[in-house]
């Protein structure tokens, strides 16, 4: 499949008035993606887990108007005004343009809020992103009554991925898999797809509790990092590790294997983090009390038998992940011993979700 499945028909129904409301979910990738090239193409696949409480609520309403070159939209954060986030979505429509040339035939007026607080640490951009995508094709769907369910989130996928790549993620559950990889069937560098094989139960409601161990702003935007992959020495061997990774981890998937899964996922986030320290500039992103997290996450894993693993993002912030039948004991360890790292206590207790949602 290529781009030009993504362009519209000419004869469109326009209509004067609609407005929809989308709540898509953040994610937390277990495979890690990390480097591309233009425009937002995956140096390597990637997969995720779809997160159930973590979201962005995303109305847009749309006002016919003449035709015109500018895309016009006003936009609302949290019932405020928000001036300074409208370069990046101005960006995003200029990227995604070509695909949606029905942006310049409605003025827009947008309103957000996430689930999560603000300055969390935790990436707005995959749920903001992926809302906003969501709620284009609602519209799109308006106006060309024979997409299918199908076309729609694939189209959904690909337009946030041009915002930002992780976003390709946030649209469908429980596992997305994006980027093009030989054992995945169906998966593509241009949009995420529902990773394809029956998953062992012990995957199922799996566990992520965000221990927010720095709430400020990322010390690295991931622009700024992706672009860190060009001529540094390991991105090479990262690529082919990862795409590799993503082999294993389709098998552990299947088979159940959690010992695997949490060696395998552990790996994956400090290899991303190892890859910023050899990064030229190089950078840490972890604190002291990330370091003290994980070394109380390994100590009780040893002496409870517990398959309790870590996964970080480009930031401070752990994710704790655990099975299910896991969740009192280590729930009661979070609260009791590693909650006293994290900011003002603060941690946000999550779990696998399915996707987006119309409200
Ligand atoms: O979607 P971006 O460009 O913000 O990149 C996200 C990169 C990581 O979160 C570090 C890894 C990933 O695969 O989500």
């Amino acid at each position: 499949m290529n781009t030009a499945h993504f362009l519209v028909k000419s004869d469109l129904k326009f209509v004067d008035k609609s407005t929809y409301t989308w709540q898509t979910p953040s994610n937390i990738a277990l495979v890690k993606y990390w480097g591309k090239s233009n425009p937002q193409i995956p140096k390597n696949a990637s997969i995720s887990f779809t997160l159930n409480n973590c979201h962005t609520i995303t109305t847009i309403e749309f006002d016919k108007k003449e035709k015109g070159d500018v895309v016009e939209f006003d936009l609302f954060f949290e019932g405020k005004q928000k001036d300074t986030f409208k370069p990046k979505i101005a960006e995003f429509f200029a990227r995604i343009q070509e695909y949606c040339p029905y942006i310049f035939e409605y003025k827009m007026i947008i309103n957000s809020e996430n689930s999560f607080p603000h300055s969390s640490g935790i990436a707005s951009s995959a749920s903001g992103l992926s809302a906003i995508a969501r709620c284009l094709m609602s519209l799109e769907n308006e106006l060309n009554s024979e997409l299918t369910e199908e076309y729609i989130n694939k189209k959904a996928s690909f337009l946030a991925r041009l915002g930002s790549g992780s976003a390709s993620r946030s649209i469908e559950g429980p596992l997305v898999v994006w980027g093009n990889h030989s054992e995945i069937e169906g998966s593509s560098d241009l949009f995420g797809v529902r990773f394809p094989y029956k998953v062992h139960t012990v995957f199922e409601n799996y566990q992520d509790a965000i221990l927010l161990v720095d709430k400020g702003e990322k010390q690295v935007s991931s622009t700024v990092g992706h672009n860190l992959m060009h001529n540094h020495p390991y991105a090479e061997n990262r690529f082919t590790q990862a795409n590799e990774n993503l082999t294993k981890i389709s098998e552990i998937l299947q088979n159940g294997d959690v010992k695997a899964f949490v060696s395998l996922v552990e790996s994956e986030a400090l290899t991303l983090h190892a890859m910023m320290m050899t990064s030229n500039p190089y950078f840490i992103l972890m604190k002291p009390n990330t370091l003290e997290i994980i070394n109380r996450i390994w100590e009780y894993r040893n002496q409870n038998d517990s398959n309790i693993c870590f996964t970080l993002d480009a930031g401070a912030n752990v994710h704790v992940l655990y099975p299910e039948c896991e969740k009192g004991a280590v729930n009661q360890f979070i609260e009791n011993e590693l909650s006293q790292y994290c900011q003002k206590n603060h941690y946000i207790c999550d779990s696998v979700g399915f996707g987006a949602k119309k409200m």
